[in-house]
């Protein structure tokens, strides 16, 4: 048996090779990559298999390899689709001139090219083919048409080809492939092998079984939290309190209704994960009777409130070496507020939301934020909540390289 390096989901290559001498080299690139942490997929041509065989890619590799479309059928009806969104990149190692064709006109008539057109993952290839079909006019334009949608071409070389020829269409060397995909993905993928839970929404405590106590929040600050953490290669939860925006490709979605479950699934999902962003919206308070059938319309009413549970707080006991992130939405005494709740709570940034701007906060598309940390206060200004997302996820990356935890 062949000893593997320990892989991570979040690192998932799918190796696409296709009918050329040069793909008993396949095995190398997919070994290469096993090294580096990766998850390989093999995904073989029909035209590929009188190169190479599956049962060798599969064992390498220590998954099925895939041969047509429809061996992927049995986990799910759709899984080319899900397959291709879990891909951290696709690499066609060897590609040849009918693969490019394919993928410059948008064929999709095979496991291989149907994956790719599907796919939003970075496209990596690396060609092999005799100089002259490398050359050709047709081809070339391919490679301009692919390179022009972001391709990334590694290779082909010069040297002795399979044709007995010499001339430009070797198949780049195997630790160049590795290595230049391994450099593209790693500034890419600054969060590759991270788990990270996030929090977003705003929690409802039942009054009757139709009124509740909520608030404003939307979760768009949660959810392009998770966006930006999971587009960077995290594993990412998004524990997900009322909100009305559709679940982010490959982040998985945990609904809740109340800050009890709430605090439930923040709980149970802890010890996954090594950083924890808590931007939901939770209710301090929540009635302390609920009753079973509708108030009626009538007199006035009063509802006695009690304190909801302290998420923040339950986590800042057994916080450890985790990283703990979150938001303060003041309307008054933002940055002290801000600061009381991040000593208090022992988290390691908090970033304070204004609330009173016009157009930033709850349900707007942008957020004025202030990030605090233990050691100072850096005005982050009114931003679009991507963009905020984007700059809670360099503040986490910090504290994940720095590993300086407060
Ligand atoms: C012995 C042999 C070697 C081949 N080597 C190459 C090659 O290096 N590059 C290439 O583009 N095509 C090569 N071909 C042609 C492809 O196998 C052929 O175009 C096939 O249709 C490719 O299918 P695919 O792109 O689906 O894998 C070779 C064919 C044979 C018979």
């Amino acid at each position: 048996m062949p000893t593997r390096n320990k892989t991570d989901d979040s690192k998932t290559l799918i190796l696409g090779i296709t009918g050329c001498i040069a793909a008993y080299k396949s095995p190398d690139i997919a070994r290469g990559f096993m090294k580096l942490g990766y998850k390989v997929v093999p995904v073989l041509t029909k035209a590929a298999t009188q190169f190479i065989t599956p049962l060798t890619m599969q064992s390498i590799c220590g998954g099925k390899a895939i041969t047509s479309l429809f061996d992927l059928k049995n986990d799910n009806q759709f899984s080319h689709l899900s397959l291709s969104s879990q891909a951290s990149a696709v690499l066609i190692a060897p590609a040849t001139a009918n693969i490019l064709s394919k993928l410059a006109n948008g064929t999709a008539d095979d496991a291989l090219s149907t994956l790719v057109l599907a796919s939003k993952a970075p496209l990596f290839i690396a060609p092999a083919m005799n100089e002259k079909m490398y050359q050709n006019r047709k081809t070339q334009k391919n490679i301009d048409s692919l390179k022009k949608e972001n391709a990334v071409f590694i290779g082909p070389q010069i040297g002795s080809l399979a044709c007995g020829e010499e001339g430009v269409g070797r198949l780049a060397k195997v630790s160049l492939i590795v290595n230049s995909v391994e450099e593209a993905l790693s500034d890419k993928y600054d969060f590759a092998g991270k788990k990270i839970l996030v929090t977003a929404g705003g929690t409802r405590e039942a009054i009757d079984p139709v009124r509740f106590i909520g608030n404003r929040s939307s979760g768009k600050m949660g959810y392009a939290c998770a966006i930006e953490l999971k587009n960077r290669g995290a594993r990412v939860k998004l524990i997900s309190a009322n909100c009305s925006l559709s679940n982010p490709e490959g982040v998985e979605v945990i609904n809740v209704e109340t800050s009890k479950q709430m605090l439930e699934q923040v709980k149970a999902n802890f010890s996954w994960a090594q950083a924890v962003i808590m931007s939901a919206a939770v209710s301090d308070f929540s009635p302390k009777k609920v009753l079973k059938e509708k108030i009626k319309k009538g007199k006035d009413l009063s509802v006695n409130l009690q304190k909801t549970p302290d998420i923040l707080g339950e986590l800042a006991k057994v916080k450890g070496n985790k990283i703990l992130i979150g938001f303060a939405a003041e309307s008054q005494d933002l940055i002290s507020n801000a600061a009381k709740k991040l000593k208090d709570k022992k988290l390691d940034l908090i970033f304070a939301n204004d609330i009173t701007k016009k157009d930033s906060g709850f349900s707007s598309a942008y957020s004025e934020l202030t990030c605090i940390s233990p050691v100072g206060t850096e005005a982050i200004g009114r931003k679009l909540k991507e963009e905020a997302a984007a700059i809670v996820a360099d503040k986490l990356k910090e504290l994940f390289d720095s590993k300086i935890l407060f």
